[in-house]
């Protein structure tokens, strides 16, 4: 088939670097594990880092969380995060216990939805992360709707056991399983209507499994409660999970129906919200000539609008692209096994998410903010800062200092008091007007320098003007000489979670000036940023140091 070269390069390219330890590499070391020619690999990695799935630091290059997008729209087509999620969370705390929520893949098993309540040291496994059906407790329960090609697959792979850690790096690699073995748990599993897994992926670690189905009676995910020989034996943790599993199997199924409902009728949905429906790809194309590869943007913009069953016409209306082009990203993203035709339609599969999803969904906070504050600090020459709210302080929670012979003291964890800060002044101007008033009241503000502002009602309208303005410029306020600049930083929902700033010394020259060159590559900043928390948090909750 007609299959585009440059998507299937650039996938390449993405999958190698998903691979343990791949996450950052140097472009010569992806020309030796991909085997392209080092000219393509630098075009394909030109054009991934113009589209901000990968950013380039010193000489290498790093997946970067907008790449987060097409496994975004995997899962909110897939409905069973939103469906099961809040479930999931309930059931944990319950139990207190992990529970996750997987999907079938092939022969394989793939986390959605990961649950973590991990007290002894074991595996803790990621959304996107693929476990051999055989070494699982979610396996038999699809296997059991396995067809004579998915079994035949499977014992094809069983039969290539070197083969394993390079189809499923999340799992230590052990001699393979029986198929009688396997089969007997399968027959199990029909008749019963769970499964398990009794150390199958490491010694200790145990689950029991239930199946979920969609509309149509076929098992869309499994949910697994996951727990340890130390606290469990998996006919102790059958018996103490499995009565209330199933309680909710009935609330589970209705919710999945619900939002697969909703996902149908409503049309194209997140995705066609932000797809600008004119094609990106030919701006980029005239500012990066050659080096730009257009149709591997244009094959990631089509996986990043398939949130669902979509048609043809429906993906070329949502991405802005002529219904040929999509066509054949469309085709050779089915011939590559990430995307799978239906009716009239294509829709995404889970191998979707292989695409750097578990490296990026792990990531925490300060990993997400910091390469972006160095950039700011390389780009400023002064030191950058990120704060929360944290009563009537804030809190630093990440910080990159600029190489300077006078540094201020700041760390991680420094709390100083909200109303004499540039950070603190644009986190309270996110507050509600009755909070804000209560806070200001409650502060007790003194002056730390001769020029604190300390009265009340003076401090509420430099809070109002911060609001208006969407920054906060603090003059020596917190210490002589010390001057500082801050925006607010939201997540998805548009909440502000935090504030960015840069300090500088009044020495630099005129306000004016300062604010003139710092507030541009702030804002810039932050606005990346938020990018990268949008493409993390969707569907999910940001966990703030
Ligand atoms: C997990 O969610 O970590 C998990 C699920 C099923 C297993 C093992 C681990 O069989």
């Amino acid at each position: 088939m007609d299959v585009v070269g440059p998507l299937e390069r650039g996938l390449a390219v993405l999958r190698v670097m998903s691979a343990p330890g791949g996450h950052r590499m140097r472009l010569s070391d992806l020309a030796r594990a991909t085997g392209l020619a080092r000219s393509t690999v630098d075009r394909v990695v030109a054009t991934l880092v113009h589209l901000g799935h990968l950013r380039e630091i010193d000489r290498e290059v790093e997946l970067a969380p907008p790449l987060m997008e097409p496994g975004n729209a995997y899962l909110a087509g897939c409905g069973v995060p939103a469906a099961l999620g809040p479930v999931a969370e309930r059931l944990a705390d319950e139990f207190d216990e992990s529970v996750s929520v997987a999907v079938p893949d092939g022969d394989g098993v793939r986390f959605v939805t990961q649950i973590t309540r991990r007290r002894t040291m074991s595996l803790a496994f990621r959304i996107g992360d693929l476990l051999p059906a055989e070494r699982c407790a979610p396996g038999p329960l699809f296997a059991a709707e396995w067809d004579e090609d998915a079994r035949a697959a499977w014992l094809a792979r069983r039969a290539s056991p070197e083969r394993l850690p390079e189809h499923f790096p999340a799992v230590p690699a052990r001699p393979p399983v029986e198929a009688e073995e396997f089969d007997r748990r399968v027959a199990r599993a029909v008749a019963e209507g769970w499964s398990a897994d009794d150390q199958l992926i490491e010694p200790g670690l145990i689950a029991v499994a239930v199946p979920v189905r969609d509309p149509s009676g076929r098992t869309a995910c499994a949910v697994s409660v996951v727990s340890h020989t130390s606290r469990h034996t998996v006919a102790s943790l059958a018996e103490a999970t499995l009565p209330r599993l199933r309680e909710e199997t009935g609330a589970m199924e209705a919710a999945l129906a619900r939002v697969l409902a909703e996902h149908t009728s409503g049309g194209p949905g997140a995705a066609a919200a932000t797809a600008v429906g004119a094609d990106p790809a030919r701006t980029a194309k005239r500012e990066l000539g050659p080096e730009f590869l257009q149709s591997l943007a244009r094959g990631l913009t089509v996986l990043c609008a398939l949130d669902g069953t979509r048609s043809l016409s429906e993906v070329a209306e949502s991405t802005g692209l002529a219904r040929a082009t999509a066509r054949r990203a469309l085709l050779t993203l089915e011939h590559l096994g990430y995307v799978e035709h239906v009716g009239r339609g294509f829709r995404p599969l889970p191998r979707v998410l292989e695409l750097g999803y578990a490296h990026l969904s792990s990531l925490g906070f300060a990993e997400i903010v910091q390469p972006h504050m160095a950039d700011l600090v390389r780009r400023t020459h002064e030191s950058a800062s990120m704060a929360v709210l944290d009563g009537d302080e804030i809190r630093y929670v990440a910080r990159v200092p600029a190489y300077k012979i006078m540094s201020v003291d700041i760390t991680v964890g420094t709390r100083l008091p909200a109303y004499a800060t540039s950070m603190g002044r644009v986190l309270l101007a996110s507050l509600p007007h009755a909070e804000l008033a209560a806070r200001l009241a409650g502060a007790d503000p003194r002056a730390i320098t001769g020029r604190t502002v300390t009265d009340p009602a003076e401090l509420a309208k430099i809070v109002e003007g911060a609001a208006e303005r969407g920054h906060a410029f603090v003059d020596e306020e917190l210490e002589e000489g010390l001057r500082s600049l801050a925006v607010p930083v939201r997540d998805g929902a548009g909440q502000v979670v935090a504030a960015l700033n840069v300090a500088t010394h009044a020495a630099r020259g005129p306000v004016e000036e300062t604010l003139a060159a710092l507030l541009p590559p702030l804002t810039e900043t932050a606005s990346r940023i938020e990018a990268d928390l949008r493409a993390v948090t969707r569907g999910r909750r940001l966990r703030l140091p």
